[in-house]
């Protein structure tokens, strides 16, 4: 291994997803659209969506109380709570706050949102790493809840097609047998704020009759430019930290990537050099829940015994802002 060992890993999760199922047959119904395009142009059959009366800040806790429950932690015993959400309960207070309620950790531990869109998990999961390294705290929780359901426009057939609700939850911890992550990469382009955007609802728009007869408070997507972007940035960040953590490609035992596009994921593993047969997809089933995608996946990949100790596993992701990242970790 050529970088510095370890010093921590993701010792549980869990996820939550809402029970009702939305099939493309359903969204036949409110846009013109077809399964057949939908299947063939993005990979998704079907997504979950939460009722009106359930928020992100309540899926986010039933996957923390999950996670927690598996790493046999109480919420007293966590040190701090980050929360990556593109869908906050409210502009202001933060939605770790309340989650932070929610699961009974009020006063105990320091909570706070952290805003990177889809890639949300791996810059969070990141963060925990310097608090554990730093000696800050050795119980960091990582949630990510996503109510996309909120923001997408039900009659733009480019996007409501795509996303979906749920929320997965990671608990990192200090390294014990030398697992956890090896490397990480992460970067940001401001410049590309325009792809993919709300642009009402804070101070520079505020919600008033035009931005909502508009619907700028939507969410609104260059789908083609941000399809390239994400191809090239995520196997650019994937090939980089396998190359960091002085592994090759064939090391990989299972590559968790975000669910945004069959066809972009496809793409990122052939880039990155890894065969189908070690990507994990769920898309198919759940659509694009924004940053929760990968840690959904790796509770369900997990679950699925495709991952054990000693697996590497790789994680990429990429979204708004735009941001992307890929993360190297020894289970
Ligand atoms: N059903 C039928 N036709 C459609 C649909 C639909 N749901 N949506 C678009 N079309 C049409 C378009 O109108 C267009 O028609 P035209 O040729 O007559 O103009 C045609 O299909 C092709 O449209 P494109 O946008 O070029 O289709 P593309 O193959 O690029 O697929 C898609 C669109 C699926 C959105 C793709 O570009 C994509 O996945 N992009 C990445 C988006 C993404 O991952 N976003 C999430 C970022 S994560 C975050 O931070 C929230």
């Amino acid at each position: 291994m050529n970088g510095p060992p370890p010093v921590a890993r993701i010792s549980a999760t869990a996820r939550y997803l809402p029970e009702r199922v939305v099939t493309n047959a359903d969204l036949e119904a409110l846009v013109d659209t077809s399964d057949t395009w939908i299947r063939e142009r993005t990979g998704i059959r079907e997504r979950r969506i939460a009722p009106d009366d359930v928020s992100a800040a309540d899926m986010g806790a039933r996957a923390a109380c999950g996670a927690l429950r598996k790493a046999g932690l109480s919420a007293s015993d966590i040190d701090m709570l980050v929360v990556t959400t593109a869908t906050p309960d409210h502009l202001l207070p933060s939605t770790a706050c309340e989650i932070q309620a929610r699961i009974g950790a009020s006063r105990s531990c320091v909570a706070f949102d952290l805003q990177a869109a889809c890639t949300g998990f791996l810059y969070a999961v990141s963060v925990a790493e310097g608090c554990v390294a730093a000696g800050r705290g050795q119980n960091v929780l990582v949630v990510s809840t996503e109510k996309m359901s909120t923001i997408v426009d039900w009659e733009d057939r480019a996007t409501c097609i795509l996303f979906g609700d749920g929320a997965g939850a990671a608990v990192v911890q200090p390294t014990v047998n030398g697992e956890g992550i090896l490397s990480s990469f992460h970067r940001s382009d401001g410049d590309l704020v325009p792809l993919l955007q709300r642009r009402a609802g804070g101070a520079v728009m505020p919600l008033d009759e035009d931005s909502l007869r508009n619907k700028e408070h939507m969410l609104r997507m260059s789908g083609r430019e941000v399809f390239k972007s994400a191809v090239r940035s995520m196997a650019h960040a994937g090939r980089r930290v396998i190359k960091e953590a002085g592994l090759t490609a064939s090391d990989i035992d299972l590559m968790v990537p975000h669910q945004a596009n069959a066809r972009i994921i496809e793409a990122t593993a052939r880039h990155a050099g890894i065969g189908m047969d070690k990507v994990f997809v769920n898309l198919d089933r759940y659509g694009n829940i924004s940053s929760a995608t990968i840690p959904v996946g790796l509770d369900e990949a997990a679950e699925q015994g495709l991952i054990g100790p000693g697996s590497n596993i790789l994680m990429t992701a990429f979204g708004a802002g735009l941001t992307w990242g890929a993360m190297l970790m020894r289970w």
